[in-house]
Parts: C-alpha cells; sequence; structure tokens
C-alpha cells in the first residue's frame, strides 16, 4: 500500500485528443474532489481510496511536446522526457486515428501506431515503467456472420491500414517485454475532439436549421433524414468511462498484465445509436438505415466488433453513458 501514498508520475501522449481530454476532464472535476465512488462505480476497497485520494501526477503531452512523426531523433527524444519525468507508468493514447485518410497513408500511420510505439513501449520496458497502450476494436475484422463477443485472447484479424497498424502496435508492445497493458476499446465518443455524437448532432443542427428557413416552400419542410449505417454492430464507449476504468487500472495495477477489453455494454449499429442521441436530445429528425455498402467509406470497417469487457464488468449501458456526454456537452 505504501506504494500508493507517493505522488507517482503518469505520462500520457494524445493530449489533444478524446481520451487525453476525457482523462483530464475526470481527473479535474472528480479527483480533485475526491469524488472517488463515482469513479469506481462500486464499492472502493481500503487500498483504491488511498490510492484516488493520494492522487497521481498525470503528466499531458501533446504533439508539441512529443510529434510521434518520422524523424531520426525519435528514440532519444522519448528517452529525453522519460528521463526528464521518471513515470512510474506511460499511457499511449496518441495514434494516426483517421481509418479512411490511413488507406492513402499506409506509411505515416504505420510509423505513428507501429514504429513510435515500438520505440515508446522499449523505453519504457528498459526502465521497467508500467506501458498502457489503447488498442482498437478494429483489430477483429468481424465478418458478419459472427455473433459472439470477442474476449482477448481470441485471434485478431485487422482488415484496412488503420486497424492493421493498431494490430502491429500491439505486437510492437509485447515484443517489447516491459509491463504493459493493452486495453482495446470501441466507438469512442465524448464531449471533446472529433466523434460520432458531435457530428450527428452538427449534422442535426444543419438540417433542423435548414427547414426552419422563412423561404422554404411548405412542401419542402418534411422532417429531416439522415442515413446511417445499420449492418456494423460494436459497443458504443464513453471515453470518460474508459478514462475512469484506466484512472483505476493504473491505481490498483490489479487485473494481471497483457490485453484487456474496456467497453460500455449493448452491441448496437450506428443507426441505433443515432436514434437515442436524437431520442435523448428531443430532435426531430428520422434515421435511415443504410448498408456499409451504400455509405462507401473507403476503409473496412468490422461488421462486428463487440468486446468482452474485462477490465469492468460491472461496466454500464452506453444509453446512460451517452446521456453524460451530452448533459456535459449541453453545459459547455
Ligand atoms: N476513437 C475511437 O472510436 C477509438 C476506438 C477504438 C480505439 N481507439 C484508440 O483509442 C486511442 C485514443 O483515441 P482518440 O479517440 O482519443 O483519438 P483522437 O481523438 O483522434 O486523438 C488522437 C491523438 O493522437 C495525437 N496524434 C496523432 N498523431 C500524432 C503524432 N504524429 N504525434 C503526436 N501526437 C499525435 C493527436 O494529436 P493532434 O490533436 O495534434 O492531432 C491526438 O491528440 C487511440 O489509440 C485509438 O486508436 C479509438
Amino acid at each position: 500500500m505504501g506504494e500508493f501514498l507517493q505522488k507517482d508520475r503518469i505520462l500520457v501522449t494524445g493530449a489533444s485528443g478524446q481520451l487525453g481530454q476525457s482523462l483530464r476532464y475526470i481527473l479535474e472535476h472528480e479527483l480533485t474532489h475526491q469524488k472517488s465512488s463515482a469513479v469506481l462505480n462500486s464499492t472502493p476497497t481500503h487500498e483504491q481510496k488511498t490510492a484516488f485520494t493520494a492522487g497521481h501526477d498525470y503528466i499531458f503531452l501533446d504533439r508539441d511536446q512529443l510529434d510521434l512523426n518520422f524523424r531520426e531523433s525519435l528514440s532519444q527524444d522519448i528517452d529525453r522526457l522519460i528521463e526528464e519525468h521518471k513515470p512510474k507508468a506511460f499511457v499511449h493514447a496518441a495514434a494516426y486515428t483517421q481509418v479512411d485518410a490511413a488507406e492513402s497513408d499506409e506509411q505515416a500511420a504505420f510509423y505513428v501506431n507501429e514504429t513510435a510505439t515500438a520505440l515508446l513501449a522499449q523505453a519504457c520496458a528498459k526502465r521497467n515503467i508500467l506501458f498502457v497502450y489503447i488498442s482498437s476494436d478494429f483489430v477483429f475484422g468481424g465478418k458478419s456472420t459472427h455473433q459472439k463477443p470477442f474476449t482477448p485472447s481470441d485471434s485478431v484479424a485487422p482488415k484496412g491500414v488503420y486497424a492493421r497498424s493498431k494490430a502491429a502496435g500491439e505486437k510492437a508492445v509485447q515484443g517489447a517485454s516491459g509491463p504493459h497493458y493493452i486495453v482495446r476499446t470501441s466507438w469512442l465518443f465524448s464531449p471533446f475532439g472529433h466523434n460520432f455524437v458531435k457530428t450527428m448532432l452538427r449534422l442535426a443542427q444543419e438540417r433542423l436549421s435548414f427547414i426552419s428557413e422563412p423561404n422554404l416552400q411548405t412542401s419542402d419542410r418534411i422532417p429531416p433524414i439522415i442515413s446511417v449505417v445499420a449492418d456494423q454492430f460494436g459497443c458504443p464507449t464513453s471515453a470518460l468511462d474508459l478514462a475512469r476504468a484506466l484512472i483505476l487500472l493504473i491505481a490498483t495495477k490489479a487485473p494481471p498484465y497483457g490485453i484487456h477489453h474496456f467497453s460500455n455494454t449493448g452491441p448496437a449499429h450506428w443507426a441505433q445509436l443515432a436514434g437515442a442521441i436524437f431520442e435523448q436530445r428531443n430532435l426531430p429528425i428520422t434515421v435511415k438505415p443504410i448498408s456499409t455498402e451504400d455509405f462507401a467509406a473507403p476503409a473496412p470497417r468490422p461488421h462486428y466488433s463487440v468486446l468482452e469487457n474485462t477490465l469492468d464488468l460491472k461496466a454500464r449501458h452506453w444509453k446512460e453513458a451517452l446521456a453524460e456526454v451530452l448533459s456535459i456537452l449541453k453545459t459547455a
């Protein structure tokens, strides 16, 4: 228990991303006010409480502090940062996440997601620093016939550049042979950055402001329709809940090292998620279900990538997590 009483430093990449900002939000809004029970969602043990109240010193790195694109000196720059901060744990939340752009930018996607991840993991392994790599449900190709949630030991079958580069990042972390967690998650949404929930709200606002144009013909004032893919199944997940789970994971190191899955519960397709967003916001939008082929995105997506949650067996339903995110967005 003694180790919890020290303020250990935790380095986090991807400060400006959804997860980076969500981690910051939870640390600032919940942990600094010591609302540990809200974070834990269950009865905390004495050691967990101590970990939260003692706190860790999280240090967030954005692209200006650590650019992970190719350069000769990246390895030395990583060493310098680690020597400067001497962290106890390293959360690698930065990634090349533009799934469609990656299809025509393979070298850059692989450099950031595989090579830079390898350099970070090796630098941590050398110093026995816990390395936490955030990976993706996309490592499972997920055929339409697959109907059973994926467990951490299921074989990966990534399709597309982004998916393959994230799977390669997992291998790089394992290859570094240091203490590590690989946390796969899926369909992240949050009040921050770019995500599906914010895109749907923006589209709804655009369509609704269009039909309220004073010069519009009455015949054109039909309830707006938004077409959304309805044949891909996954678990929408709040980045805030993932942040809570990661903070707990790092504080307790309770689960065994290796691969874990974290998602909110309740498989859904994108059209169901869109419908819930409009329903919870009371927006008169009709969701038109379409197929993956109709949407015609450049990168392939898994038809089924539901994860079996191994980090938080009591994770809440995504609809409840969505309500929290929508309420934060309302007051932002
Ligand atoms: N979003 C999802 O639905 C989802 C699902 C499953 C897994 N994941 C994984 O979860 C993790 C967090 O995702 P997220 O949604 O928070 O991603 P995000 O919002 O797209 O943020 C990505 C972060 O990575 C940083 N980054 C990208 N390229 C970089 C580079 N070359 N050098 C330094 N920083 C760089 C970005 O910095 P800038 O802001 O400067 O670009 C940003 O801070 C990622 O590992 C992702 O693969 C995400």
